[in-house]
């Protein structure tokens, strides 16, 4: 499926302008190189296109019309990425995998003819879309893959509890709110599947290390499950499935087909998801859990967004709450990026890097516990499980990096 409608009428216009001065055009442009050379070092199209960017201040300085905690490279890729999915007719569309569709080959980067940037270029200055884009939006992502570490991560703190009552936070469009809507396969030494019956979409995920993560037999009752975020997205609004995809790199087709597959899904069961802020809707959403539910808090990718003092305040409310009733808090953040929150160390002494942490902390009878059930992929597309019994591996497999 291809998020699209028909193309958009327009006349090119003159750039609005940006009011910026010329150092703060220098600034965006800077930040273009970098994105270039980091983020998207791999991609040919999008690397070439913050090249573009990188060497051309008046389409740096677009970014300047983007409020500035939006004033990010893939705000501008993404309002052109939208409009092309929109069915903008643009030979740009030509070098975009998830516009042409899987019957299509992508038109490959290079010189000449086969430059995309003067058509990137041509949308980024002339398009209403484009600049309506950087006015106002904010980009967005909901990332289906992480569900391959919290669904293992949910079954370890529910077991045998019963029904779970799942409440998600920063739950952007709600893909990701209940993850028993899929089915799983762990690749490795040690494969396992776990798909149930009703599960359309099977996510892959690689398993690393030695141990691997106990599967329900079949998955977990789920007795609610409900979302919260500040800009909740309804996968039933084409414009707003149409941006989760624009935000998505559109070379990295398997995981923009993941995010159309789980979207299809949802628009025929929607995922609540309630406009509000995390730390506010806590209580209430907890309260509505029903009788019998065991409740289980989970987060993906959004603690780190908070200052230290909303951290904490999270902690704090959480706290509150344990005190008087049982219930899990599942998340999966970068360790530095949340100092207000309890960060277990890794079972094996392992200094913590870049990798996306797994935690579960446990209120049960007033007391709370906190485990470091593994390190993740921050798009889960491999999980390391570090919670549990040893797993013996055949003698003559590849040695494990972490302890050769
Ligand atoms: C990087 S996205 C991750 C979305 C989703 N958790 C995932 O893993 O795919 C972060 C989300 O958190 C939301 N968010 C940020 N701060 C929030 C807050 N204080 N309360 C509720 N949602 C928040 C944003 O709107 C955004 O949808």
């Amino acid at each position: 499926m291809v998020v699209t409608q028909g193309p958009i009428a327009w006349e090119p216009h003159e750039p609005t302008g940006v009011g910026g001065d010329n150092a703060e055009a220098l600034a965006m442009a800077h930040l273009f190189s970098e994105f270039a050379e980091t983020a998207v070092s791999k991609l040919a199209l999008y690397r070439r296109l913050c090249e573009g960017a990188a060497t051309d201040l008046e389409v740096a300085a677009r970014l300047l019309l983007a409020p500035p905690d939006q004033q990010v490279p893939n705000l501008l890729l993404a309002a052109v990425h939208d409009v092309l999915l929109a069915g903008e007719q643009s030979p740009l569309a030509q070098w975009y995998p998830t516009v042409l569709g899987e019957a299509s080959v992508a038109r490959k980067v290079g010189d000449g003819d086969d430059d995309p940037w003067p058509h990137f270029r041509t949308l980024a200055l002339h398009h209403p879309q484009v600049e309506m884009h950087l006015k106002t939006a904010r980009t967005q992502t909901n990332e289906v893959g992480r569900c391959s570490a919290l669904y293992p991560a949910i079954w370890s703190v529910l077991a045998n509890r019963g029904p779970v009552g799942l409440i998600e936070l920063g739950a952007s469009a709600g893909l990701n709110t209940d993850p028993t809507r899929y089915g799983y396969r762990y690749l490795g030494d040690q494969p396992i599947t776990s798909i149930g019956p009703k599960a359309k979409l099977i996510l892959e995920c690689q398993l690393r290390g030695i141990r691997v993560p106990q599967m329900p037999p079949e998955p977990f009752e789920v007795a609610s499950a409900v979302g919260v975020d500040l800009n909740p997205l309804n996968v039933g609004r084409l414009s707003d499935s149409r941006w989760l995809l624009a935000c998505q790199w559109p070379e990295e087709t398997d995981r923009c087909a993941q995010l159309q597959a789980a979207l299809a899904l949802a628009t025929v069961v929607p995922p609540q998801v309630r406009r509000g802020d995390l730390a506010h809707e806590l209580s209430s959403l907890i309260a509505a859990v029903p009788d019998g539910a065991y409740p289980i808090v989970t987060a993906t990718w959004v603690l780190g967004y908070l200052s230290l003092n909303r951290q904490r305040e999270l902690l704090g409310e959480l706290e509150r709450i344990g005190r008087h009733r049982d219930l899990a808090f599942v998340f999966a953040e970068q360790p530095e990026r949340i100092p207000g929150l309890p960060m277990p160390p890794r079972s094996d002494g392992v200094v913590d890097g870049r990798s996306t942490a797994l935690v579960a902390m446990e209120w049960v009878d007033g007391r709370r516990n906190e485990t470091r059930l593994g390190d993740m992929h921050p798009h889960g597309r491999w999980i390391e499980w570090l919670e549990g019994p040893n797993v013996w591996v055949p003698v003559d497999s590849e040695p494990n990096p972490l302890f050769s």
